[in-house]
């Protein structure tokens, strides 16, 4: 280790390269969404959390769309990527990474199907390691049925000896309890010798990353005035970290098993709200994705649903049923009850729905109110704004004060072309109107309901395309009446006289 730097590197290694077979999916495993993320993602997540200066992530299948969603997700940091094409086992998939591994001083060991695992978990692994002054130490738990992991053999003395695999493993082997959780720490230093001195002699033809714990714990332990020098390089010794809850270390395999730890995250979030202050209406109805943020006093009722980078100001009130994607609510904004909305801002104190439906591109001012059946989509409306009863708004920059009457429509698509309609501060536009784009309705102009606006409305002027309304009087008497008493006269003779209310309802049923 360089004698530059005191401040050791810390690397994770996430072991991404498998497909995941059992998914049946044409998607790679860590890429299914857990929580609105790829599942990946929560592992390089958890591992900055934990502390780690750097994350290396070994890709196999789909690599390169496995790679660009951690790379998105974490523009600016020390990420680093290797490609492992054959999956010859994780002590191999650990080699092909040994590169983008190279000054690390600790390497945390992790697998790319963990979803569950948190940050602070790994945060302890690590520090136990550290105080432990040993060359490896891994993380373990008690299975009920422990079917399938690598079982721990410890010695008379307690000493963690070996993890030999379910395939490789005997009776007696079987019969342990204490498993693998699979994450582990290892000396930087001491990894690639060990790594190199791997060999497939097993039950699945693999380099067993598990088989490192044996030789460190064979290899002699160095002497005592060696381990009093801090950065003593030791590749004695392996310890076990115990985990306190197991289910940090669950892998998914299969979709029923993606639902089901979801399940479990879900349930841990909705009380991570609730202590922060939220309020939730049957809160198992409630689904809240890992990146949402919500604040003080907010009240979420039944099958809400706040998916992506939705943030939610303090003391609104989302009712229920209502989805918001990627949402920016302000302070006190009220969504009503089954609302959809997505990619949208809304400033403090407004108001939304009920069904109403906001599309990519919606930006609405202070208390600007939505109503019932209003589709919005590319908006941008000033504060007070309404638009309160059925309307379609799209591509339209509004001003403040603007009222939106029922029905109107903003025709912004000329069957080719997209088209922006511009309403400016003040405009009242009345219903059952439609706005011809490309058009602009000047400050304070009124159109009259039922106008089709095809040409811009000048600064306070009121424009109207309705013909002129002509009214008949005596048209009942003169005209309907007549008309329907010949009619009735028509069916009575058809009948053979006229007929009683309720044998007139026994002929038309013989004759139905
Ligand atoms: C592994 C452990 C086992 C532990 C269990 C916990 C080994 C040999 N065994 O078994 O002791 O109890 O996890 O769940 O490590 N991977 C690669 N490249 C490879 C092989 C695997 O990237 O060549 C990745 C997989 O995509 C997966 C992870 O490593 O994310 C674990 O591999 P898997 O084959 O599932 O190991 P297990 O048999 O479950
Ligand atoms: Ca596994």
């Amino acid at each position: 280790m360089s004698s530059t730097s005191r401040r050791a590197l810390v690397a994770a290694c996430i072991l991404a390269a498998g497909k995941g077979t059992r998914m049946r999916s044409r998607l790679v495993k860590v890429l299914h969404p857990f929580l609105g993320r790829a599942m990946v993602v929560h592992l390089v997540d958890a591992a900055f959390r934990s502390g780690v200066d750097r994350v290396v992530t070994v890709v196999g299948h789909q690599g390169d769309d496995v790679k660009k969603a951690i790379e998105t997700s974490f523009p600016g940091w020390s990420l680093g990527f290797a490609a492992q094409t054959e999956q010859r086992g994780t002590g191999h998939a650990l080699q092909v990474a040994l590169s983008a591994l190279a000054g690390a001083s600790e390497v945390l060991v992790l697998y790319g199907d963990t979803p569950l695992l948190q940050a602070k978990t790994l945060a302890l692994l690590l520090t136990a390691h550290r105080e432990s002054r040993h060359a490896m130490t891994i993380a373990s738990f008690h299975a009920n049925d422990p079917t399938g992991y690598g079982r721990i053999v410890r010695g008379a003395d307690g000493k963690v000896l070996r993890i030999v695999e379910h395939a490789d493993a005997s009776p007696d082997e079987r019969a342990i309890h204490e498993v693998n959780a699979g994450m582990c720490v290892i000396r930087g230093d001491v990894l690639e010798a060990a790594l190199a001195a791997l060999t497939p002699h097993n039950a699945q033809g693999e380099l067993y990353l598990t088989d490192l714990v044996q030789q460190f714990a064979e290899a002699p332990a160095p002497p005592a005035a060696a381990l009093a020098e801090a950065e003593a390089t030791t590749n004695h010794g392996v310890g076990a970290f115990l985990l306190a809850d197991p289910i940090e270390a669950q892998g998914v395999n299969t979709r029923a098993q993606l639902a089901e730890l979801e399940e479990t995250a879900l349930k841990r979030m909705r009380l991570t709200w609730m202590d922060r202050g939220v309020s939730m209406q049957d809160p198992g109805s409630i689904r809240i994705e890992s990146e949402v943020d919500i604040g003080e006093d907010t009240l979420l009722g039944p099958n809400v649903q706040l998916l992506g980078k939705t943030r939610v100001g303090l003391g609104c009130r989302i009712d229920a049923g209502a989805l918001l994607d990627c949402c920016e609510l302000g302070d006190f904004v009220h969504i009503k009850a089954y609302s959809v909305a997505s990619h949208a801002r809304l400033a403090t104190g407004v108001e939304v729905g009920p069904f109403a439906h906001l599309r990519r591109g919606t930006e609405l001012g202070e208390r600007v109110k939505i109503g019932n059946f209003v589709e919005t989509k590319q908006l941008r409306m000033g504060p007070h704004s309404k638009a309160s009863h059925l309307s379609y708004l799209g591509d339209c920059d509004i001003g403040r004060n603007v009222n939106v009457g029922a029905g109107t429509i903003t025709c912004n698509y000329d069957g080719i072309d997209k088209h922006r309609t511009v309403l400016e501060d003040g405009v009242f536009v009345g219903s059952d109107s439609q706005l011809v784009a490309p058009v602009r309705i000047g400050r304070n102009a009124t159109i009259a309901a039922g106008t089709t606006v095809v040409r811009d409305v000048p600064e306070g002027a009121l424009a109207l395309t309705r013909s002129e309304q002509r009214t008949i009087e005596g048209y009942h008497e003169r005209y309907r009446k007549p008309r329907e008493e010949k009619k009735k006269a028509e069916r009575d003779a058809a009948r053979g006289g006229p007929v009683a209310a309720t044998e007139t309802t026994a002929i038309d049923r013989k004759e139905g």
